[in-house]
């Protein structure tokens, strides 16, 4: 049996249900208790860069956003990538990959510079992703640093982004008190402050 060719074009809000529903499909209802969650609290996704896969017989069958961040007490511009899903029944077909490339670009001709994830570093290293430097973020919940991956849309970016990764409306109020490096033991008592 072959696959329907699928089409990609810019998210509506008319596509939320559907995309719900294939976030249940692949990643479970436990999904919102994962740290990239606590990530989006209160946030909109980064405008331009939702997307979203149809095929004639399924309809939407896969979807993507970005979300923006601030890492570091220097308040560095970054991206989180994700959610990225793909409907059961239409998985390896390039889907995911067509996805990524289509946000990835629109990324970086809007002038993004960093994209961070979490995820399976063997799938995302297909477009470049990298595992992040042991201890570079500081993430708002347990994190598997086996698949905290990062990639530069910039050279060299990655160098001015390290501390605590926070959402852009969280920035203000918790940069005055992150302000120390976060290697130390004062880091990991932020990291247990902002966590908490
Ligand atoms: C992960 C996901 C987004 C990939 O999208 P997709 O459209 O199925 O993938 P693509 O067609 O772009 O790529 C398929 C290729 O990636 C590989 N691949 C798919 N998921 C992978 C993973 N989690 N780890 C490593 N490789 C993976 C496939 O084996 C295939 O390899 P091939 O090209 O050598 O045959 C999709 O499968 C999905 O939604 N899965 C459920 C959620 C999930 O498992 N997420 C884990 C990643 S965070």
């Amino acid at each position: 049996m072959t696959n329907p060719a699928f089409t990609l074009s810019a998210e509506s809000p008319a596509d939320q249900p559907a995309i719900e529903h294939i976030l249940d499909l692949t990643f479970g209802l436990e999904r919102r208790t994962k740290t990239s969650y606590r990530l989006r609290e209160g946030s909109w996704p980064a405008p331009g860069l939702s997307f979203v896969a149809r095929d004639a017989e399924l309809g939407l069958v896969g979807a993507i956003s970005f979300w923006p961040l601030k890492i570091g007490s220097n308040g560095s511009d970054a991206l989180l990538l994700g959610p990225l899903a793909v409907h059961p029944e239409r998985q390896n077909i390039g889907i995911g990959r067509a996805l990524m490339h289509a946000g990835i670009g629109k990324a970086k001709s809007q002038g993004h510079r960093l994209i961070i994830l979490v995820g399976d570093e063997p799938y995302y290293a297909r477009v470049g992703f990298r595992l992040a430097p042991a201890g570079r973020f500081i993430m708002p919940g347990p994190v598997d640093p086996k698949r905290l991956l990062y990639l530069e849309l910039a050279e060299g970016v990655l160098a001015d982004a390290e501390g605590l990764v926070m959402p852009p409306h969280r920035y203000q109020e918790l940069s005055a008190s992150f302000a120390v490096p976060h290697r130390t033991e004062a880091g990991e008592q932020q990291a247990e402050a902002y966590q908490g």
